[in-house]
């Protein structure tokens, strides 16, 4: 076995974990990234694309948001599609100024990926059997094996950032970890096309179908959302059989104007709300997926990973400089933030899908919430200023 001393040994290469490698590795503080999968995997990976102003800060902050600013497209508003018309949330002027950046998530993982690269910074990707071990110690050490070889890391912290699926929370005890789940009784069906966007904005649809989802990665590849039924399997959709689903929930403008195409990528998503408390146990924090998932309705999944990764580089650098309490309110902190946004997530969701078990009178309470949305200056500014993203919290 080869033993390797680092600081920080990261678990997983996604947004979480490349994010806090390049906050940690601007702030001089050594950390290696293991990797399950290949980077071709991990860029494979078609997840939403709507950052709000603590990521793209947190971006900058990183190094890496020269393209995101070059090539993002900042949004002011979305509509809000039912009874056959659409209603904008005009977050910009709700908010006082604030906006969100439509930039894939596929762009930020490239974006933090070439950085990791020109750092020279260590990843080890298509690493097999990693393992966390001895977290509740001041000498956790990660092994994994790699090409036949098996390696080990001596470091002083473990971040968890290898997703629902990981590794790191299954590491944890049960009786030391607490979870809330709650699964939604339907999927979202997603393509991606080089396709010109329906309008400018997104478009969030409650239709007697089902929810639909006109959103898009640049004014010419757009990526597009329609409720489907768990028992539905990606095969059984033909593009045209997606676009005339589509088309049917959408008001009739947004009908009209809808420019289809090949799909690039097609995938069922499940939707599900889960959280794992607490996010720390000893020298082992959780960021990311690997602590917490939400409905993608509101957008808040990368968000969220990325306000995890501020306060933990954070937190991580003042123990650094002899600071132990911001480490040891890193779990209070993200999961005030998590909860809030879990919330928003829940009842977006709830807003705009159908849901058959709760029958008309269910139709009739959110048509009743919609209109009261979007008639409430009240409720419409506490809708923009969610989805534009509350501010990173204190602890409680
Ligand atoms: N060992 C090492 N790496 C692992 C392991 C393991 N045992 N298990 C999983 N991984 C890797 C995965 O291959 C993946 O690249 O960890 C990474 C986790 O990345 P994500 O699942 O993307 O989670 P995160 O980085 O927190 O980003 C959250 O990604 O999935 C979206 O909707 C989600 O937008 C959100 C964002
Ligand atoms: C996306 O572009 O994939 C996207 C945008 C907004 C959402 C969900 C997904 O709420």
């Amino acid at each position: 076995m080869t033993t390797t001393r680092t600081q920080v040994a990261i678990v997983g290469a996604g947004p979480s974990g490349l994010l806090l490698g390049a906050l940690l590795h601007k702030a001089g503080i050594d950390a290696v990234i293991v990797e399950a999968r290949s980077p071709e995997y991990v860029l494979g990976r078609i997840r939403a694309g709507v950052l709000e102003q603590v990521t793209v800060d947190l971006l900058d902050e990183a190094g890496v948001g020269t393209r995101m600013h070059q090539e993002g497209l900042v949004h002011g508003g979305f509509e809000l599609a039912f009874g056959g018309a659409r209603h904008r949330i005009d977050m910009k002027t709700l908010t006082g100024g604030k906006q969100v950046m439509v930039y894939g998530q596929t762009e930020v993982t490239r974006d933090l990926m070439a950085a990791r690269a020109t750092s020279g910074a260590r990843t080890v990707y298509d690493a097999a059997d990693v393992a966390l071990h001895d977290f509740d110690s001041d000498h956790p050490r990660v092994t994994y094996s790699k090409d036949g070889a098996s390696h080990e890391l001596v470091c002083d912290f473990i971040a968890g950032c290898d997703g629902y699926h990981g590794v790191s929370r299954a590491s944890v005890p049960a009786v030391a970890i607490r979870t809330y789940e709650k699964i939604y009784p339907f999927g979202w069906l997603g393509v991606l096309s080089d396709t010109p966007p329906v309008s400018h904005e997104l478009i969030y649809s409650n239709h007697e179908r089902g929810f639909a989802l006109c959103s898009m990665r640049s004014m010419t590849r757009s990526r597009h959302y329609v409720q489907c039924s768990l028992d539905d399997h990606v095969e059984q959709w033909s593009d045209d059989a997606f676009w005339d689903e589509l088309r049917r929930r959408l008001d009739p403008e947004a009908a009209e104007a809808l420019v289809t195409g090949p799909s690039i990528e097609k995938s069922i998503a499940p939707l599900r709300s889960f959280v794992a408390e607490p996010m720390r146990f000893g020298r082992l924090c959780l960021a990311g997926d690997a602590a917490h998932i939400v409905p993608p309705t509101g957008a808040k999944g990368l968000n969220l990973a990325a306000s995890d990764v501020g306060y933990l580089s954070s937190s991580i650098i003042d123990w650094y400089r002899g600071d132990q309490h911001s480490i040891d309110t890193y779990s209070e902190r993200c999961l005030r933030r998590v909860w809030r946004a879990e919330r928003f997530s829940w009842w977006f969701t709830s807003l705009m899908h159908k849901f058959p078990e709760t029958g008309e009178f269910g139709q009739k309470m959110q048509a009743a919430e919609l209109d009261y949305l979007v008639n409430s200056n009240a409720a419409s500014t506490a809708m923009a200023e969610n989805y534009v993203g509350l501010p990173m919290m204190a602890a409680g």
